[in-house]
């Protein structure tokens, strides 16, 4: 399989290997904002891959358990949970609030995100998967026209940059509901290691500093920010220290008080405090409302697998089993990776799975969503048919397919166990370090994830996506999300491990990196290293990471119509991999050098 691989690769048969990041023959987008996406919700600091690297890259091995996480530090946590006897829901919580501190871009508090669970077949009870919703939700104030101005335009920065973007967060619900249902250490014992690393500190890495420098200059803005995450002023550097006093005490009162701390004690009272001083409209009601709901996971069959991921407020699994049940019948693995051939079919499957993504789905408490529909064979059947062979369709010609509608910085994270559970994580503040405010002494930052919202129908959002009323904001409502951490099972036994930070990108990360492994035979650090492809619907045309097309695949596609924009990096798929022995494969992605695959 690899050797197949590698022949498609064009790296046996003395093929000449070329530097695939200088072979495309187009400009990089120095910025994602370039590219429809806003500059400050995406790291693109990892330089671009070569085919040769790529055939060269191995994952990390393991017999027992693993971790892989987007910071060293925090997957060490999550190990160390694991070989002191706890399991993959402990190692998960104990790494949600570790990432909070050894990676503030993303990991937090101060947000939400979805988890995907499978339990693995015991003396107790059947193989089970298992969806926990702990998504950030609108304040109660909230209105359709919160984020435009008396005429109806849409406010530049409201949804992001103020405390109006801030959704009531979800995470310390999300992490203790799951750590109370399947745990079995204490809060106090999985909360530990990430207080020490708060109240000591820990060293910075390039992969860190990185990220930081991203928004130093908006740091510089807020003392209460610049004197936590400035040195004296000044952006940190490798070597340095960052040391998190304030966020060690929140830590310590969620530790000892558990959810209460957060949701209607000091933590809540600090948030809804500074939201008011700020020209917000959270309430301490909006905490006390507050749930973290159980239910479902999306699945859906492909080549002999099944894929399990998240449903609504989710986009993520409905989308990604919408695209896949689209390319079921077409052979892309005899086609190959990259080839014209599975390039056309993908872009034109994603153009249209998202333009129903952008119109139908919703949060399930306000809106019917017609998953069903969408999934059922005849629609996916339909959607096929409509693809012209040798010509694009434009996203103009493109519309919601059911008709109109019915009635009306994150990061990813893998844990496997020793019984073969597994547990796959999004979480997110939206941006990178969120909306960029901290809430007085609490030391951590707020999402701006209402901006993932419909701000008004037909205007783009940070990640360019155009959407409709199923996704308008409403008072309680949990804003659509395209977070897909993601499982993928064999015979009804944990396969992969799968999920990617990267907005509107993520849902693309998340197929490709399935694709990558089931069609494509790569190994799983390959899959989740390989250059990518994204379409969205809107706009009409095609990102992609450079080294995806050589320049006879490009020549062909835009001969077809096509059009490509190349932006030099998104997302970070965290993956795992388990072979049918129980050999584990962990793989961080080459995009966040600061991660770390670890197991034993
Ligand atoms: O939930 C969503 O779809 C977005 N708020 C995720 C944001 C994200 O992935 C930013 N990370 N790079």
């Amino acid at each position: 399989m690899f050797k197949g691989f590698l022949r498609r690769l064009g790296m046996i048969g003395g093929a000449t290997i070329v530097a695939i990041g200088l072979s495309t023959g187009v400009s990089i987008a120095a910025t994602p904002s370039d590219s429809g996406i806003s500059a400050s919700a995406l790291d693109v600091t990892a330089p671009p891959t070569t085919r040769q690297a790529l055939a060269k890259a191995q994952p990390v091995s393991a017999q027992h358990a693993m971790v892989v996480t987007a910071q060293h530090l925090a997957t060490k946590v999550g190990v160390n949970v694991l070989k002191q006897g706890g399991n993959a829901v402990d190692a998960a919580v104990a790494v949600g609030y570790a990432l909070a501190v050894v990676h503030p871009c993303c990991g937090n508090i101060g947000g939400g995100g979805f988890m995907v669970l499978h339990l693995a077949k015991s003396a107790d009870h059947p193989e089970r998967n298992l969806f926990l919703d702990f998504r950030e939700k609108a304040p109660e104030k909230a209105t359709p026209t919160l984020f435009q101005d008396a005429d109806g335009n849409v406010v530049d920065g409201r949804s992001t940059k103020t405390y109006l973007g801030t959704g009531v967060p979800g995470t310390v619900m999300g992490l203790e509901e799951a750590r109370r249902r399947f745990g079995t250490m204490s809060r106090k014992q999985l909360m530990a290691p990430a207080i020490r690393l708060a109240r000591q500190g820990f060293t910075l890495e390039q992969g860190d500093v990185n990220i930081l420098h991203e928004r130093s200059d908006d740091f510089a803005d807020q003392p209460n920010v610049a004197k936590i995450f400035l040195n004296h002023g000044k952006p940190y550097q490798v070597g340095d220290t960052l040391k998190q006093p304030q966020l060690a005490h929140t830590l310590s009162l969620i530790s000892k008080q558990g959810t209460k701390a957060f949701y209607h004690g000091a933590i809540a009272k600090a948030v809804v405090k500074a939201s008011k001083a700020h020209g917000g409209i959270l309430t301490l009601q909006d905490f006390a409302d507050y749930t973290a709901p159980w239910g479902q996971p999306v699945t859906c069959g492909y080549h002999g697998y099944t894929v399990v991921s998240t449903p609504p407020p989710s986009s993520g699994g409905t989308t990604i089993c919408e695209i896949l049940g689209i390319l079921d019948p077409l052979p892309l693995q005899q086609w190959g990776y990259g080839s014209v051939k599975t390039s056309h079919y993908l872009i034109e499957a994603e153009r249209r799975a998202f333009a129903d993504r952008n119109t139908y789905l919703g949060d399930p408490a306000f809106v019917h969503n017609p998953i069903d529909k969408l999934l059922s064979a005849d629609h996916l059947a339909q959607l096929r048919d409509s693809i012209n062979p040798d010509e694009a369709t434009p996203s103009s010609q493109i519309h919601g397919s059911l008709g109109p509608r019915e009635g009306q910085h994150t990061t990813q994270y893998s844990v496997v166990d020793d019984q073969g559970n597994a547990v796959s994580v999004t979480y997110t503040i939206n941006y990178l370090f969120g909306n960029g405010h901290i809430a007085g002494n609490t030391g951590f930052f707020l999402n701006n994830e209402m901006d993932d919202f419909t701000a008004k129908p037909g205007v783009p959002n940070a990640f360019g996506l155009v959407q409709g009323k199923a996704n308008q904001v409403e008072g309680g409502k949990r804003p659509l999300s395209s977070m897909s951490p993601s499982l993928v099972l064999k015979n009804g036994n944990l396969f992969m491990v799968t999920g990617s930070p990267g907005g509107s990108t993520i849902i693309s990360t998340t197929l490709e990196s399935m694709l990558n492994v089931i069609d494509f035979g790569m190994n799983v650090q390959q899959a989740v290293n390989a250059p990518r492809i994204h379409n969205q619907w809107l706009p009409d045309r095609t990102k992609v990471e450079p080294g995806y097309l050589t320049d006879s695949v490009k020549q062909k596609l835009e001969a077809m119509g096509h059009s490509f924009h190349v932006v030099r990096s998104w997302g970070a798929d965290e993956a795992i991999l388990r072979h049918a022995d129980g050999t584990l494969e962990g793989a961080n992605d080459r995009r966040r050098p600061a991660g770390l695959a670890a197991g034993y």
